[in-house]
């Protein structure tokens, strides 16, 4: 068990007080560092086995993720790893870091904030966790595929939290969007995020099935639908039970949605426009449901994979069966 360090501090009045100055040694006490919380929390962590893939990519980041926020730490502050807590927010600390071990909740739903290209969100249960790998692709603003200069329109289909419709609208400032969801619940999140972060004029979100109720056309329609093959949710970890379903399973194969997007993507897109879309790893099954269509999948800097971009001139004509290779 920890024993906290007892510092004395002086209380020294005022050199302008009438009164006479007053020294007191009343000791402060003062908890653990944000160092030796999250070297605890990493052992913790590593000895129970939980899973860290819903944000963070290690024991030690998830450590620090609960830490930094509890703390109120800045991520960009050197000297940040050397606060002491006080002995109230050392034992949040520890209590979070107890139930993210017995209830397997991700840290992101129990602080309700998680991290998506270098932004905070706003989440809870409604929404699926941020980490889609899009966050790169939006930071570099798609390039070099195509240039800003040339988005007027985006589309994002599936919003849940918001996280890729902000980002999107950040990157390219001089865009409209429309982002839709399925779920009401989760457009609600992805309004506090919009507002959140000064773009909810420029990001209209849209109750909706994949592309319905859509009109026009966009330069750059963009998802990362739920793409998990209805017979994986039984053997995946407890962590993502926390997660709506909604926002996971795709049917037997996971391809339930992305089947549809890409079917009904060249009849919205403008010219020059493209298609971008997350399958995790669905890459194969996509490549064998639209064969002879030219796929890219761009590589990304942290060994992510499994987003494709297609141009509008590779796509599938709408309605066209998937498994048929199509052209022109
Ligand atoms: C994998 S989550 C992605 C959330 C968010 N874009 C992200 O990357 O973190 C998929 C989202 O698609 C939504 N969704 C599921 N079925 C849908 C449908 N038929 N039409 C529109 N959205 C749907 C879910 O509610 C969920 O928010």
């Amino acid at each position: 068990m920890k024993s906290y360090t007892v510092e004395p501090r002086f209380y020294t009045a005022c050199l302008r007080c009438i009164r006479p100055q007053v020294m007191s040694r009343e000791p402060v006490i003062r908890g653990a560092s944000a160092l030796e919380l999250i070297d605890w929390a990493e052992q913790e962590f590593a000895r129970a086995g939980i899973l860290c893939a819903q944000g963070t990519a290690s024991d030690r980041d998830e450590a620090a993720a609960i830490v930094y926020h509890v703390l109120r730490l800045d991520h960009n502050d050197p000297l940040a790893l050397a606060t002491h807590a006080d002995p109230q927010a050392e034992g949040v600390c520890r209590d979070l870091v107890r139930r993210r071990i017995a209830e397997r909740i991700p840290s992101a739903y129990l602080l309700g904030e998680a991290w998506f290209a270098g932004l905070p969100f706003t989440v809870d249960q409604r929404v699926l966790l941020p980490r889609s790998p899009f966050a790169e692709l939006v930071l570099e603003r798609f390039e070099p595929w195509f240039s800003a200069g040339n988005v007027s329109r985006i589309l994002e289909i599936g919003t849940g939290s918001g996280c890729i419709a902000v980002a999107l609208a950040l990157a390219f400032p001089g865009a409209e969007l429309i982002a839709t969801d399925i779920s009401a619940d989760a457009l609600d999140v992805a309004r506090m995020n919009a507002a959140r972060h000064g773009v909810l004029d420029r990001i209209t979100l849209h109750r909706g099935d994949l592309y319905e109720g859509i009109d026009g056309r966009f330069d750059l329609i963009v998802s990362n639908p739920p793409y998990v093959p209805e017979g994986d949710l039984v053997g995946m970890p407890r962590e993502f039970a926390w997660e709506p379903r909604l926002a996971l399973v795709a049917g037997a194969d996971g391809l339930d949605f992305v089947r549809q997007i890409v079917l009904g993507a060249r009849p919205r897109l403008a010219q020059g426009g493209w298609l971008a879309i997350e399958v995790g790893g669905g890459a194969r099954a996509l490549e064998a449901a639209f064969p002879g269509v030219p796929f890219l999948w761009p590589e990304l800097a942290d060994g992510a994979d499994g987003i494709a971009l297609v141009a509008v001139d590779d796509l599938p004509r709408h309605n066209a069966p998937a498994g048929r290779p199509e052209s022109g």
